[in-house]
């Protein structure tokens, strides 16, 4: 039998599997019984809305992009218990890791989930109508319970929007790293190398920090690009760092 590709993937656990309580169910779905993968890494994550657009910035523009915001910021499901709102991010390795937890999850849309692959987990979601103004029907929002990276690329966009190096055990990252000898703070949306009072520190000199996010960030200071074309970069940093806005 051909050995098949050691991969990392991303598994988010959306705020619907929270709400239902189905947590247990998802992460015994995907254990290493299940899939043959591994946990990497883990953070339980209230999403920002920084956070949300650069995770779904593929969907930007389309009839249910705000709603696919507001659900895995998790404002759709816990309007009013804003502590409340968090998803559980995983990342898996192992070998066709991509193609397995890809399957247990199902199809994207829980109706043709329980038609074509009843037992899966998409099986189990939930499809929310979304109305314009004037009341009429003009998309659907896929209450769906699990995010599943679907490509190698888009697996190390969304490992790396998600997690450090450090978040993960040096033995299990696929992704090259540096060592970062300069200091990045970011301020009132701009990138600056020196602390004022009210700056977070993204990078200081000796952090692990993936190769391209480096990259980026150089690049972004060198050519006074705004802040905000390193927000794939920038969003981790802030993650569960201060309480949201509403
Ligand atoms: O998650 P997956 O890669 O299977 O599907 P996608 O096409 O990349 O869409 C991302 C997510 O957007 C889905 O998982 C759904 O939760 C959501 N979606 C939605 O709410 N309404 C749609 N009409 C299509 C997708
Ligand atoms: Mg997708």
């Amino acid at each position: 039998m051909q050995q098949e590709k050691v991969e990392q993937t991303l598994v988010l656990i959306k705020p619907d599997a929270l709400k239902n309580s189905v947590t247990g169910f998802l992460l015994s779905q995907l254990s290493e019984y299940h899939t043959g993968s591994r946990f990497a890494g883990a953070k339980i994550v209230q999403v920002s809305r920084m956070l949300a657009e650069q995770h779904y910035a593929a969907h930007q523009g389309k009839p249910f992009y705000e709603a696919l915001l507001d659900y895995i910021m998790g404002r759709a499901h816990y309007p009013d218990d804003a502590w409340k709102r968090r998803v559980i991010a995983i990342v898996y390795l192992g070998p066709g890791a991509l193609k397995k937890v890809r399957s247990v999850a199902g199809p994207t849309d829980p109706h043709v989930a329980r038609d074509e692959q009843p037992g899966c987990i998409r099986a189990l979601g939930t499809v929310v109508p979304i109305k314009n103004a004037a009341g009429e029907v003009i998309s659907e929002r896929l209450d769906n319970l699990i995010h599943a990276s679907a490509t190698h690329d888009e697996a190390e966009r969304e490992i790396k929007l998600w997690f450090t190096p450090c978040d993960i055990p040096p033995l299990m990252r696929t992704y090259p790293t540096d060592v970062c000898e300069e200091h990045y703070y970011l301020k009132d949306g701009e990138l600056s190398d020196t602390y004022e009072p009210g700056s977070v520190c993204l990078f200081a000199p000796g952090d692990v920090v993936w190769s391209s996010d480096l990259e980026l960030l150089r690049s972004c200071t060198r050519n006074a690009q705004a802040a905000s074309s390193c927000d794939v970069v920038i969003a981790k940093y802030l993650i569960n760092r201060n309480p949201l806005d509403d």
